[in-house]
């Protein structure tokens, strides 16, 4: 018997429900309404301040299946166990249990012949091995003896691989990993173990006790409260329940793979292996961005959007298909995914569509792009280095191939190599990470890469699009919801349902309602709220469905107590409108069927 995605998915949330969780539903790859982060790279974000001490209202102990993306394990891709998406099954405690339960119940579900049954003399763990900042953890170490780990069975390792954080400062804390045997053996040597015999262990389950918070001159400070956030990758934990020691082989990956063969006549054997487990996951994670509101571009989500599919295409050339290939493997993908994510399936054209028209479009660009890199690459005269002395590509040219023609970097080496160039690689990573970082980083590191140098200015443009939306309900009727939001510090950009142009008078009507809300001086107030109270209040949300049962809700209200809006959001926003500059809308044009996209500014 076949274990599916599908099936441990339920028993997961099922396990946690009957020990009192809260099962909560995934928020898109895309924190909506966040200008902070890139990615949901763990379901995190929105639990901060409850894990920085503020008292939640009313859970304390929740479970959930999350859409992650990550980007920093990328080149890792092809190997058994790393993915660009994946789904990771969570369990947190908000003040409530630690160290002791969550273990317990890691072991539980993972060995109890209950739920997942797996064999405990293959199970190894790692705890963290302290260093000056926090102690030694060896009270794990005794809960995993008290389940009856083998002592040997338990490594003791460093910072860089049993510490959990989510951004540079915040909250984090020492981690406590859990391992599957995955070795040629039936059983691990007795001597085996994650430290001493890494590759033939897999990760399955990350416990995280976050008790400290990193402050801003990197010295750590205890948080007022205990927290567990776990995680467990969906893919990893349906290979080990089948015996495969990679992701590839499961019910998760079989159909694209197989998609992928048919379409782009090739056989997936130890030559092509490579090559479409990378196009099978980056189509992937490309189908599940889409569907999530991201379009491909140059900079941003739709930056790593489009390298994903962009790498992809490559990929297939190499195995000698030059057609267009991706919308027929996302429709496969988006026959599997919809059942744990219904969204997808209505907006299965859209996404179609879009990789369509991206792909025609690479076409276009790799040619420009292979001009420009002949231009770069061809011997010029130089009175400094004398007659074509050019023996590399520099970090900045190759970035730029990678930036402005979507040039992968191994597209560039594999064409430099052909001219016996080198590419300085260590820089372009270096820049190349930078950027990633951004999936996991918070707003300071945003500025330090100066995507968006100026906190405050997005800031004032998320308050702003609240106001927007607003607007748009005050002068169009009721009936228009967010489809989209993407801001950066120069300009805000909102995607919302109506069937037709809104005509300039609109517009400035619009104007007119989110610029009296800045004059009038509103107050921002932030509300915990009953999820089913928000909603018979008339709060702003389109995706109800996504979220828990308490809500924040942002209110903007002036002195003499109108409202201006009223909308369910994570933050953060501007205290004051006082501090907003004035508001105007720049253009107004459709996006897709449908629905039509606002790009407005803040102007002094
Ligand atoms: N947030 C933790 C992780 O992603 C559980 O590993």
């Amino acid at each position: 018997m076949r274990y599916t995605s599908t099936e441990i998915r339920q028993k997961f949330l099922d396990f946690f429900k009957n020990k009192n969780h809260e099962i909560i539903p995934s928020a898109p790859v895309v924190p909506e309404n966040d200008p902070t982060v890139l990615f949901n790279t763990a379901w995190m974000q929105p639990l901060v301040p409850y894990l920085l001490g503020e008292k939640h209202p009313s859970w304390t102990r929740l479970a959930d299946s999350q859409k992650c993306i990550r980007t920093w394990d990328i080149e890792e891709v092809w190997d058994n166990s790393h993915l660009t998406f994946f789904e990771m099954l969570g369990n947190w405690s908000l003040w409530d249990y630690f160290k002791k339960e969550s273990i317990n119940y890691s072991y539980e579900f993972l060995t109890s012949l209950d739920w997942l049954a797996l064999d405990p003399k293959k199970i190894a763990v790692t705890v963290f091995e302290g260093d000056k900042d926090a102690p030694r953890d060896e009270e794990s170490a005794q809960i995993w003896e008290d389940v009856w780990m083998p002592k040997n069975k338990i490594s003791y390792l460093n910072a860089s691989e049993n510490w959990w954080a989510a951004w540079d400062t915040g909250p984090c804390g020492p981690d406590s990993e859990i391992f599957y045997w995955v070795g040629e053996s039936e059983f691990p040597p007795e001597e085996s173990n994650v430290w001493n015999d890494e590759d033939n262990w897999m990760e399955i389950w990350n416990n995280v006790f976050m008790e400290y918070k990193r402050v801003e001159d990197w010295t750590l400070e205890k948080l007022p409260n205990q927290n567990v956030d776990t995680g467990m990758w969906l893919e990893r934990i349906v290979a080990t329940l089948n015996w495969e020691k990679t992701v590839y082989n499961t019910d998760i990956f079989d159909y694209i793979i197989n998609k992928i063969t048919e379409v782009i006549w090739t056989e997936y054997n130890e030559k092509t292996l490579k090559a479409i487990r990378i196009i099978a996951d980056h189509s992937r994670t490309a189908t599940v961005m889409i569907s999530d509101w991201v379009v491909p571009s140059n900079v941003d989500q739709g930056y790593v959007l489009r390298r994903l599919m962009r790498i992809s295409i490559r990929q297939a050339h190499k195995l000698g298909f030059k057609g267009l290939f991706l919308s027929e493997v996302a429709e496969v993908i988006i026959e599997k995914l919809w059942l744990a994510y219904p969204h997808m399936i209505d907006k299965k054209s859209t996404i179609l569509e879009e990789i369509v028209r991206e792909e025609k479009q690479f076409v276009e660009t790799l040619e420009k792009g292979l001009k420009e890199f002949e231009k770069l690459t061809s011997p010029q005269p130089s009175p400094l280095r004398g007659e074509g002395a050019r023996t590399g590509i520099s970090w900045k040219e190759a970035f730029k191939l990678y930036d402005t023609f979507g040039f992968p970097l191994e597209m560039t080496i594999d064409l430099a190599e052909e001219k016996g160039l080198k590419v300085d690689v260590e820089w372009f990573k270096e820049a190349e990470k930078k950027h990633q970082e951004l999936s996991r980083a918070g707003a300071e590191q945003k500025f330090k890469w100066g995507l968006a140098d100026d906190w405050e200015e997005t800031t004032a443009l998320h308050s702003a699009t609240h106001l927007l939306l607003a607007g748009l309900n005050d002068v169009l009727g009721g009936w228009i919801s967010q489809k989209g939001s993407n801001i950066t510090a120069e300009r805000l950009r909102f995607d919302f349902n109506f069937d037709r142009k809104v005509t300039r008078e609109e517009l400035d009507k619009v104007e007119d309602f989110v610029n009296k809300a800045i004059t009038s001086e509103c107050e921002v107030v932030l509300v915990n709220m009953d999820k089913q109270e928000a909603k018979d209040s008339g709060v702003e949300w389109s995706f109800w469905e996504k979220y828990p049962e308490v809500v924040k809700v942002y209110t903007f209200k002036s002195n003499s107590w109108e409202v201006f809006s009223k909308e369910l959001c994570w933050g953060p926003h501007v205290e004051n409108t006082k501090t907003m500059w004035t508001f105007k809308i720049k253009k107004e044009e459709s996006s897709s069927r449908g629905v039509r996209r606002i790009k407005a500014v803040l102007i002094k």
